[in-house]
């Protein structure tokens, strides 16, 4: 059965298995855009090259994932082919991935610009969302130019069954480490790290004492970047001494 999702009068999409929102709907898309993007020095790092992998943990409601894939598609320059693998747990209902978009707001900015695309691709991930057991799950779009590997289990095994990604970045996208320490502990984060080339960027919205130590302890350089109100930061690193 699909992961209830419980929509708040105001919008916003709350989890009551964590008790926390997988994210707010003002500030959604641009949360994306400006934590995991901007982060992982997104869209000037795939330019070029023939593939760019981004790994993530907790798919959610697929937000981080429409946003790249609608900034490549809208990037002249973008990569060859995108790869974009994921882990999840409890993935929602389609209807929940659409509602996630139709409810989002974009006053301005780059995020307003992206909307519209955006809710076109969730379509397109909708209509392909379907049999969500646990185990791998490979959806194609874009003629084979966009690949979303969604590895559906609790995240250490999840990713663990992943063939090695040679991620280029890593979105940390977790609920609050408070509620959902098991997305953020040494040895999931360990795994995560075994997938990621030298030089991979990682990025998230929280950056709580210990999961910035965490991150050091594997081999990134971490930095405490200003937040996108409410919050005062974010976190953006780089594996500098990847793990053997
Ligand atoms: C903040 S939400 C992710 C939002 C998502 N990245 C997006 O763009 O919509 C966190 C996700 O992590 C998943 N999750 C939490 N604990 C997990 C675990 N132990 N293993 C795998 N997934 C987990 C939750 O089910 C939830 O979907």
């Amino acid at each position: 059965m699909a992961e209830p999702v419980l929509w708040t009068p105001d919008g916003a999409a709350h989890s009551a298995r964590f008790g926390d929102v997988y994210c707010s709907r003002a500030g959604g898309l641009a949360q994306a855009l400006g934590v995991f993007l901007q982060g992982c020095g997104l869209p000037r790092r795939w330019r070029g090259q023939p593939r760019f992998t981004v790994l993530e943990t907790g798919f959610g409601l697929g937000l981080n994932f429409l946003a790249t894939w609608a900034a490549w598609r809208r990037d002249a320059q973008r990569c060859g082919q995108l790869r974009y693998v994921s882990v999840e747990a409890y993935p929602v209902a389609a209807q929940d991935l659409l509602h996630g978009v139709e409810a989002l707001e974009a006053a301005n900015g780059q995020a307003a610009a992206l909307l519209p695309e955006v809710r076109q691709l969730a379509a397109a991930l909708a209509s392909s969302w379907r049999d969500m057991a646990p185990g791998l799950h490979q959806r194609v779009f874009d003629a084979g130019q966009v690949l979303l590997t969604l590895a559906v289990n609790p995240v250490q095994p999840a990713l663990a069954s992943l063939p090695r990604c040679e991620a280029d970045a890593l979105y940390l996208d977790g609920f609050s480490p408070a509620c959902n320490p098991d997305m953020w502990s040494l040895p999931t984060l360990a795994v995560a790290a075994r997938h990621c080339r030298p030089d991979c960027r990682a990025a998230s919205y929280t950056v709580a004492a210990p999961v910035r130590q965490t991150l050091q302890q594997l081999g990134f350089e971490v930095s405490k970047c200003p937040g996108l109100p409410p919050k005062r930061h974010r976190l953006e690193a780089r594996l500098v001494a990847p793990p053997r």
